[in-house]
This record gives C-alpha cells, structure tokens and sequence, in this order.
C-alpha cells in the first residue's frame, strides 16, 4: 500500500472512533475540570486574608496528602521542579556530582541536578513500565563503579555517583523496589519523580513513598492540580527539618531578627493553591475512576487493529492513567508526526514524548549508557486526549 493511503488509514482509525465515540469537537490532551468545593475554599482564603505562604490550608493540604500517600512528611511547594531541587539539595549532592536520571522524562526531571552544578547521568528505561530498567542499570553500574570509602565511583569519569532520580512515566510505577535494592547496594540516595502519579500504586503502597524523596505535581495539566502547586515527601525527619528551612529562606527561628544560616529559597505554596488542591483531593477517587474507565474506552475501541497498542499498566501496579499512550508499531513509527500533525489539526490534541534529554544540545556531553529502548520509545508514543472531562462533566 501507498505510504499516504497508511498514513491516513491510521489517522482515521484514529479520529472516526475518538469522534464518535465521545461526541465532542474538540479533544484537549488533559485539561482541568472543578466540580468541589474550590470557589468555596478560595473565597474563604480572601476574606481570612490568608492568600501567601501561611494559612491552614497550607497545613490541611500537606496533611491529606500525608493521609492519602501514608508518607510521614509532607511539604508543599510552589511546583514539581522546585520540590526536586530541594530534594537534591537536602540530599547534599555536589557540584560535579553524577545523578543518575532516565532520559526519557520532562526536562523538569533534570533541570534541577544542574541548577546544584551536578551532572546528570542518562540510564535507559524498559518497555513494560516505561520506566528505569532496573536489571539493565545494575549491570550498567557493576561494570562501571566502585566503591571506595562506602562511597559509589564512576570509574571512567573519577567523579561520585550521589543520587538516582526515578520517574513514573505518564503515571505508570516503575519497578521501585527493585531500585531500591539497588540505590542501598551501590550506596545512592533515591529520589522518585512522582510529579505525574499522584493516585498511583506499585504493590499497594503509593509512589513517591518508597525512596529517601518523593515528588509529586499539582500543575495544571496533572490528575489533580492546585493551579500550581508540588509536594515533598519523605519519611526521614532529618530530611524533612532540612527541605522545610531550605523552602523558607533559611530563616533561623527568632522572636524578631532576621537570621539566615545559609542559601535559601521562596518556595513555599500559598494558601490560595492549597486551598484549591485540598477541594481537586477531596474527589480523587471519582477522577481516578473515570481515568481507568478512559484507558478501558480505548482499549475496547482499538482493539481490532494493527497499527499500535494501547498501553497499559505494569504488572503489581495500580497507575492513576494520567496520560493514555499508545504505541505504535515498528512497521508504522514512520508515520508518528505526520499522524500527529493532522490529528492535532482535526482538534484531537495528541502529542508525542518529550525528545529524550540525552539528544537536547546542551546534554550532549552528559556521560550515559546504551540508550535502546529511550531512543526507541521516543518513535512509538503518541499521548491521546486524557482528560477525565471526556466522561465526567
Ligand atoms: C516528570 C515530571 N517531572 C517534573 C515536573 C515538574 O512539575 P512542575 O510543572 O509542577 O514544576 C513535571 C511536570 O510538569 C513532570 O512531568
């Protein structure tokens, strides 16, 4: 068959069942839907004048997500990046320090690691979670480290291997003990990018709550948003006393002076996000229902062809689905931005993965593995429409 006769069979595939499925004209890829007690929050934030970085809703938001991960600590921030860079901070890691980082992420996965002048370490992902292969990154380290005053070496590069920064891709869990196991053997604190998988649960137990650091997003395009907004947790006090000084400006408690003990940061979240955060968290159950019920919808409807597969969640996982992804098959990789160029014309915004960080410019000398399956993956996924208003409204 013709390469144009393919490549609109596929977008057609496409648009006719998404269009006819779902009746609409316009398919945003995840936008945000208030239906609780948001307005009610946010007015009572104006009349209390409590709409800056101290107010109960800032507490009342870190203590649900407490209650709703089972993480000991929680901390909000003003967003997802900000929380990583605190993370990396409070983990003490160095200037010219590595940190392992899969290069199939958002940017914001790796921005941080060089805003402390540390070097990010590109390691691959596997493609049953889209996460960190976790057989492929202790062999990788086996061959390349050791360890030297209980510290992980680079052997190659002489330079310290602090940290592994684990995301959880489109909300699906990586396979997080297992890298647990081998962050503690090789001596690396472990930093989960959770940014994208509030509701999200790897043997029951929520992401984000498994390493030294979690991370999650409360941005506007995620499963639940407090306009902006981002969340620290850690079960490890020490670590939380640090992240909460550092957030603060690192203002040493007094009765009037202004003291600072060392550099510090204006990230707190303000009463007004929280407020919005803690009205989106008190209906999670019902957004993470209809998002499953979106996966089941495509599912069913492009069960009879052989251009791509619908992905689905790994194994011992319960994923939130933030952002529905379908793979297309190696014949058809050819087609990706064609078929996303016209799509996103006919008013199905898809997208596709972000370009591995790895191939960005300013990365190129970054040190990495063999990147297979990144460079790979980068070819197959579209992201389909995912917000929950395609069913709730
Ligand atoms: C994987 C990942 N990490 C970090 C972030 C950063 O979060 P934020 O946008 O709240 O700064 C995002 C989302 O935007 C993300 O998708």
């Amino acid at each position: 068959m013709k390469k144009k006769n393919i490549e609109n069979l596929i977008i057609k595939e496409i648009e006719i069942k998404i269009k006819n499925f779902f009746r609409k004209k316009i398919f945003n890829l995840h936008e945000p839907l208030f239906f609780g007690n948001e307005t009610k929050y946010l007015n009572e934030c104006i009349k209390s004048s409590y709409v800056s970085s101290v107010g109960n809703y800032v507490n009342k938001f870190e203590k649900k997500i407490s209650n709703y991960t089972k993480s000991k600590y929680s901390l909000s921030v003003i967003n997802g990046t900000s929380a990583l860079h605190l993370t990396l901070l409070a983990a003490k890691i160095n200037k010219n320090d590595e940190v392992l980082v899969q290069s199939l992420t958002f940017v914001a996965s790796v921005n941080p690691i060089l805003y402390c002048g540390a070097i990010p370490h590109f390691v691959d992902v596997e493609n049953d979670t889209l996460g960190i292969d976790p057989t492929k990154l202790e062999k990788y380290l086996e061959y390349i480290s050791i360890k030297k005053n209980n510290k992980c070496i680079n052997k190659i590069t002489k330079r310290k291997i602090s940290a592994l920064v684990v995301m959880h891709t489109f909300g699906h869990p990586s396979k997080i003990i297992q890298l647990k196991k081998i962050c503690r053997k090789f001596n690396i604190i472990l930093i989960e990018d959770a940014a994208e998988a509030i509701g999200s649960f790897y043997k029951n137990k929520h992401v984000g709550t498994f390493g030294d650091f979690g991370v999650l997003s409360f941005n506007g395009n995620k499963t639940i948003t407090s306009g902006c907004g981002g969340m620290i947790l850690t079960n490890n006090y020490k670590f939380y006393k640090k992240i909460k000084h550092l957030s603060t400006q690192s203002r040493v408690k007094h009765k009037f002076e202004f003291i600072h003990d060392e550099i510090g940061y204006n990230y707190r979240l303000s009463n007004i996000n929280a407020a919005v955060g803690c009205a989106q968290l008190e209906y999670i159950n019902k957004i993470l229902r209809s998002k499953r019920q979106i996966f089941k919808i495509y599912k069913a409807l492009f069960s009879n062809q052989n251009f791509f597969t619908v992905f689905k969640e790994p194994i011992y996982s319960k994923s939130n689905y933030w952002l529905q992804t379908i793979l297309l098959n190696d014949e058809y990789v050819e087609y990706k931005n064609v078929i996303i160029s016209k799509l996103n014309d006919s008013g199905i915004k898809v997208r596709p993965v972000w370009k591995p960080i790895h191939l960005l410019k300013h990365f190129k000398k970054s040190p990495k593995m063999n990147l297979y399956n990144t460079n790979l993956l980068y070819k197959k996924i579209i992201n389909l429409p995912s917000s929950y208003s395609l069913i709730l409204n």
